[in-house]
């Protein structure tokens, strides 16, 4: 007797047009191609242009209208909207609010979360459950970020400005009859998920205004300081990075019975290039199993996932019937991973 599950039935990305080399960046910081390259493997990423002509919303429309595109449905089709990002178009409504409005589908519960670079693995177990629980046929999941707009681009930024990019990536997760739901299995869908945080280092990689920890919302005395920009403890977060991510994996193959050496391919959060060579050292796999999109965009938060998996596709490196393990570690701190059979 078939099973329902949920799969991805459609995958869209947009990124702004805008290219930053690391040189480029060397006009507003003192930093150098040399020590970006060296230190995280970035050699460019995508900003958005710094006006008001592109939002995250509208990054995520055009991601989104792929995934509807290439799932085969109309945005009336989709039961609900999730939005993961860390960066939206207003401190409220959410921006999933946003994105209902551009894509004409009044009615439909819109939902935002605010899982920084973990948003997307937390948003395909959302989905998924939703899917699973048989509450909707089609979910819309999207990933969008505009970090470049609250980067501090002066030295005092370099360590955080270097590594962060603009994107947006989309899937439609879509209800499937599956008639063998063993981890095994050939057939595509989401396996499981395994969600992880830690807010005892909320402090340690954080945008503190906008907020109410601030004795006023945005007090205007911050701006010129540190307070009014993202900052990061980065050596603790890299550290955390690399025990956790591989940790989770683990977790999430270990609960479905099945081994490293089971993954065809994983599509990790990108944060730097060293942290993807510590996962595939940690996991005893060879670097080219860990997909790779670091140099071309940089950390794009809630979007590198999706983006990591639209890239991969296209690079043919993804093809059905693969097993996928996600794996994810940002703000929070937060962490998790989802497996899939593609
Ligand atoms: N250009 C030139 N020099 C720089 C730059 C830069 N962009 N940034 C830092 N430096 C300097 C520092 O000032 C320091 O100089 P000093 O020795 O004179 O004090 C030197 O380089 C070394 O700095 P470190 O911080 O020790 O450099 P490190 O090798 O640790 O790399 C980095 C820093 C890239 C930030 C690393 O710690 C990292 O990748 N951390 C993890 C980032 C991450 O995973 N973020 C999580 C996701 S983000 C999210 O969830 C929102």
């Amino acid at each position: 007797m078939p099973h329902l599950r949920s799969r991805i039935s459609g995958l869209g990305m947009c990124v702004p047009p805008w290219v930053v080399s690391n040189d480029e960046l060397t006009q507003w910081m003192d930093t150098s191609d040399e020590w970006i390259t060296q230190r995280t493997g970035i050699r460019q990423r995508h900003w958005a242009a710094q006006d008001t002509s592109t939002s995250t919303s509208g990054l995520a429309v055009d991601a989104c209208r792929d995934a509807l595109a290439q799932s085969g449905i109309a945005a009336t089709d989709v039961g609900m909207i999730i939005f993961a990002t860390l960066s939206p178009d207003a401190v409220f409504p959410g921006s999933a609010c946003f994105l209902q409005g551009k894509l004409g589908v009044p009615g439909i519960p819109a939902l935002d979360i605010r899982q920084q670079c973990t948003g997307f693995v937390y948003g395909l177990s959302i989905a998924d459950l939703y899917v699973r629980a048989g509450l909707h046929e089609h979910v819309l999941l999207v990933g969008s970020e505009i970090q470049s707009k609250a980067l501090d681009k002066s030295t005092r930024g370099r360590d955080m400005t270097v590594l962060f990019g603009d994107g947006a990536g989309a899937v439609v997760v879509s209800a499937t009859q599956v008639e063998d739901v063993s981890a095994r299995s050939k057939e595509s869908f989401l396996l499981s998920h395994h969600l992880h945080a830690d807010g005892s280092f909320a402090e340690d990689l954080l945008f503190r205004s906008p907020g109410t920890s601030n004795r006023i919302w945005n007090p205007p005395e911050l701006v010129p300081e540190r307070e009014a920009y993202p900052q990061m403890n980065g050596r603790l977060v890299f550290q955390h990075a690399v025990k956790r991510m591989p940790e989770v994996a683990l977790e999430a193959l270990e609960a479905n019975g099945l081994a490293v050496d089971d993954v065809d391919l994983f599509v990790n959060h990108q944060a730097n290039k060293r942290i993807n060579d510590k996962f595939a050292e940690s996991l005893g796999v060879s670097p080219e199993k860990v997909f790779d999109t670091i140099d071309l965009y940089g950390n794009t938060t809630a979007a590198t996932i999706p983006i990591g998996l639209a890239e991969a596709v296209k690079a043919g490196k993804l093809k059905p019937g693969m097993l996928v393990a996600c794996a994810a570690f940002g703000s929070g701190f937060t962490w998790g991973a989802s497996l899939l059979r593609w």
